[in-house]
């Protein structure tokens, strides 16, 4: 017996969603975005699942990329923020870690480093998010000195990152590239430069992001980054599936309450299910009355205020419910971002937190991870 808070990982529909983003942009290469933890399912069951399929990883920190190296994965993978501190790109050169280049002492740490190999560089440009990255004004000076510099590997990589590639009716995606654009005219002199624009939405929703090298996260776990319905975005499939089952059932009568602070009351003579799921398990503590769960699966609202190790739903509309009955809170059937929308949040934020208490059981594909 075990506590029965699962997330299941469909490791066939992760490599559908790695093909879709392949197959939609053939002359480009996909850089699979695996930080945090492959957004909290599993780094390095994921990077197994897919290495066959894509040419690189890309990760937050050096100790996400170490994970990787140190489990048996050999793909190139990208420090998607830059190296920290100096001996940080020792340690890229040593283990094949593409170095981000996102501001001036990230620069200057590089030029006055002397790696044991020469360093595969990403050059962050900020063509308007301001977050990370050199000006445009800067690009061609910045891209001069790493270029000229003996530790440099020939090929550096210009990279930028968009704000609102999500929203497919904002101007501002193409304002960002046009500022991109801008400052890579200075380079027209050095041949082909490759570079790298799309995130998850820019793939899916902006053909002309689609350069040498995408970067999708969010949509290999299946997730879409719209709002709305997308043709291209609707064809992913989930990847995780968060489950439970229902630990307890009772009858509550009308005017009873449920749950800390007796936030819902019953209308009517309801029947309550409880299910082994909580904040501590990753389900959102801000969940509203009414968010949906899927039991045999049926859709039944989650009522009153989530526990840490549980939450409660009203089956009163079942025909029979049963305990050991299996619940879905996420997932196949019901789509993570619907979950993320009542709760005020975001599908990232779900899956990122998911935390090591919840067992991944792996299904599919390479399941021997
Ligand atoms: C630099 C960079 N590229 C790509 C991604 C992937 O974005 P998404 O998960 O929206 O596809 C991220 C994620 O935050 C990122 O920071």
């Amino acid at each position: 017996m075990s506590r029965p808070a699962k997330a299941l990982i469909d490791l066939n529909a992760l490599r559908h969603n790695v093909t879709l983003a392949n197959q939609l942009a053939p002359q480009s290469r996909t850089m699979a975005i695996i930080k945090a933890n492959a957004y909290g399912h599993g780094a390095v069951a994921v990077a197994r699942a897919i290495e066959d399929l894509v040419p690189a990883f890309g990760v937050a920190c050096t100790e996400e990329a170490l994970e990787l190296r140190e489990s048996g994965i050999v793909k190139p993978i990208c420090l998607l923020e830059g190296a920290f501190s100096r001996d940080e790109i020792d340690v890229a050169a040593r283990h094949d870690f593409w170095v981000s280049v996102v501001n001036r002492e990230q620069l200057e740490a590089v030029l006055a480093s002397r790696p044991a190999s020469a360093l595969k560089i990403w050059l962050c440009v900020d063509s308007g998010m301001h977050r990370l990255g050199i000006r445009p004004e800067e690009l061609v000076a910045t891209y001069g000195a790493l270029n000229a510099c003996d530790h440099v590997a020939s090929g550096i990589v210009v990279a930028t990152h968009f704000a609102c590639a999500d929203e497919l009716d904002n101007d501002f995606t193409r304002q960002q590239l046009a500022r991109f654009n801008a400052g890579m005219a200075g380079l027209s002199g050095e041949g082909n430069i490759a570079l790298s624009l799309a995130n998850s939405a820019a793939l899916l929703g902006w053909p002309e992001c689609r350069a040498d090298w995408n970067r999708p996260g969010i949509m290999l776990y299946g997730s879409s980054p719209f709002q709305e319905p997308n043709t291209l975005a609707d064809q992913l499939q989930p990847v995780m599936t968060l489950k439970s089952s229902v630990i307890a059932l009772r009858e509550v009568p009308p005017g009873e309450t449920v749950g800390y602070g007796a936030r819902w009351s019953a209308r009517q003579p309801s029947r309550i299910a409880t299910v082994a799921m909580g904040y501590g398990d990753g389900y959102p503590v801000h969940a509203p009355d009414g968010t949906p769960v899927l039991i045999k699966g049926q859709r039944c609202p989650m009522v009153g205020r989530v526990s840490m190790d549980m939450i409660t739903v009203d089956v009163t509309s079942l025909q029979d419910v049963a305990v050991g009955d299996e619940v879905v809170l996420w997932g196949s059937g019901l789509p993570v971002n619907e979950v993320a929308r009542r709760a005020a949040t975001i599908s990232y934020e779900l899956l990122t937190r998911m935390p090591r208490r919840v067992p991944r059981v792996y299904l599919g594909a390479d399941s021997g991870s």
